[in-house]
Parts: C-alpha cells; sequence; structure tokens
C-alpha cells in the first residue's frame, strides 16, 4: 500500500486533498493535519478516504520498536536450549513444594531488583529435577518480555558453541560470541559444572564472569558450594557470586525430581 506521503504528494499535484483540520500532537508537538483525499483505482475508485499525518511520535516508536526486536534478535541467536524444557516460562511453573515457591520468590525479587536497575545476580544451586533450567529459562524469556537483551546457554554445550567454525573465521565469531555475552542485559549460564572438565573450559567460564562483573547474571548448577570449590579456582567462584547477599543464592536439596514426579504422587504436597 501506498504511503500518506506518496499519496499527498500525488494529489497535491492534483490539487487533490482537502485539509479537513490541522491539530498539535502533544506531545512531539508536530503539526498534524487530517486530510480528505479520494481513491485512485481499484474497486473503491471515486471513494473518499480520511487519513491523518504521521507526527514524529509515531514514527520514533516504530523506529525504537525496530530498534529493539533487532536487539533481541541480536542476542537471541546465541541461545542454546535442551529441547526438553524449551516451553518452560515462568508462568507455566507450578509451585507443588515450598522449595520451588521460594525458588519463585527469588526469581521475582531478581526482578524487582532488574527493573529498579540494581545488581540482579541470582544463583540456583542443588538437586536434580528441581526446576533451576524452567526458571532460569523463564527468566531469560520474561526478560525479553520486559525489552532485555538476553542470553540463555546451557555450559555444557558452550565449548561447541564457540568452537562452530565456518570457514575460517572462528575466532571472529568467538569475539562476537564474547561480546555478546558480555553485553547482553541478562546472560544466564545454565548447569554449570555439568561441562568436561579442562583448563580451556575454565579460562573461558572465568573470563565470561569477570566480564559480568556487576552485571545481571543468573547461574544454575547441580554442584554444592564445597563442589564448586573442588572443581573451581577460588577467584571464579569469587566472581560468580560477587554481589550477591544470602537471597540471591537458593538451594535445592529435595530429592524428589519433577521428572519423576509419577513415582511420588501421594507425597507430593509436602
Ligand atoms: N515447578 C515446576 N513446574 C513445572 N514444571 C517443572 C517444575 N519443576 C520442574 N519442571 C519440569 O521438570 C523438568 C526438569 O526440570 P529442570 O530441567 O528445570 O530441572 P533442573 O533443576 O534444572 O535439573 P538438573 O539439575 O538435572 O538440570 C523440566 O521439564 C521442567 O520444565
Ligand atoms: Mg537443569
Ligand atoms: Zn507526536
Amino acid at each position: 500500500m501506498k504511503s500518506f506521503k506518496d499519496a499527498a504528494s500525488q494529489f497535491a499535484g492534483l490539487g487533490g486533498y482537502e485539509v479537513l483540520t490541522t491539530f498539535s500532537c502533544i506531545r512531539c508537538r508536530a503539526v498534524q493535519k487530517k486530510i480528505k483525499t479520494v481513491i485512485m483505482g481499484g474497486p473503491n475508485k471515486g471513494q473518499p478516504l480520511i487519513e491523518t499525518t504521521e507526527c514524529h511520535c509515531r514514527l520514533s516508536r516504530e523506529t525504537a520498536a525496530a530498534a529493539k526486536a533487532a536487539k533481541l534478535k541480536h542476542f537471541k541467536k546465541h541461545w542454546t536450549v535442551n529441547p526438553s524444557i524449551k516451553d518452560a516460562t515462568l508462568f507455566n511453573f507450578e509451585g507443588r513444594t515450598e522449595e520451588g515457591k521460594r525458588a519463585f520468590s527469588g526469581v521475582q525479587w531478581f526482578f524487582e531488583k532488574l527493573k529498579d536497575g540494581e545488581k540482579a545476580r541470582l544463583v540456583m544451586m542443588g538437586t536434580s529435577g528441581q526446576g533451576k533450567s524452567h526458571l532460569a529459562l523463564g527468566a531469560a524469556k520474561y526478560a525479553e518480555q520486559l525489552g532485555k537483551g538476553a542470553i540463555f546457554i546451557e555450559v555444557p554445550t558452550l565449548k561447541q558453541l564457540l568452537q562452530s567454525t565456518f570457514g575460517n573465521d572462528t575466532d571472529l565469531k568467538q569475539i562476537d560470541i564474547f561480546r555478546a555475552f558480555r553485553e547482553c542485559d541478562l546472560l544466564v549460564l545454565d548447569d554449570l559444572g555439568s561441562e568436561k572438565e579442562g583448563e580451556w573450559i575454565d579460562e573461558v567460564l572465568f573470563n565470561i564472569l569477570n566480564d559480568r562483573l556487576s552485571k545481571p547474571l543468573i547461574i544454575t548448577t547441580n554442584l554444592s558450594m564445597n563442589e564448586l570449590y573442588q572443581r573451581y579456582h577460588p577467584r571464579m567462584i569469587d566472581r560468580m557470586f560477587e554481589g550477591m547477599g544470602k537471597e540471591d543464592l537458593i538451594k535445592f536439596k529435595s530429592d524428589k525430581s519433577y521428572r519423576m514426579r509419577k513415582f511420588f504422587e501421594d507425597d507430593e504436597d509436602e
């Protein structure tokens, strides 16, 4: 469809439009016109058409919306999500257990801080199948709804992601990925500690955490605090918990995995 401007210039040339009224946008103060034209062709040829000229805010709103969509897409291309949790959101997380409810409140608190621009950091630690990844993925998606560029990464796939090659531009690609990890509004590192051990990956993780000091970060791990210290250098663990309060560490101790819930049906509401 032709834009109003195209149509108006065409009509102006023909002297074919009538200004019905003019008014100023209360926000950008641009003078807008309500104009009556005549449809030039098609089945409605000859019918009157009333249009309003575009003000600056409408255009800047559209530009801002396009920029926001481009930003989210830019970070989204680095996501790695296990298909088994791909549909997880904060809205389909069920607060079945006390631990689950507490964890959900922790995520809510995280977003209070994120929205206020305060240090928002969260570590979810503990037993398997408790919904740590579910909440972490839900949080990344919710951040996007708030217009934040988020990245959700499963740490065990990190090496593969960083080493995936297309021709000779591997280094370049890695630089882009590290930059995205550094610059996104929220980075989620899921399942830290399940990656294959090695000096290279330790260094990569150290650098990622170092780049995100004071920036929004969510980590999930199966490892306990003691196990973290056995596995990683204390300098890395320091960066992992940097700026965090006690309320930002959510521990899961239940041995009842949500994956196994059908076997525990009798006492699931404990
Ligand atoms: N409270 C919940 N409400 C709805 N679904 C849940 C809940 N908790 C877990 N699930 C579902 O159960 C499965 C396992 O949860 P999830 O992968 O988040 O566990 P996890 O704590 O990350 O476990 P692991 O330590 O093994 O990675 C997922 O499919 C998840 O969507
Ligand atoms: Mg998990
Ligand atoms: Zn305006």
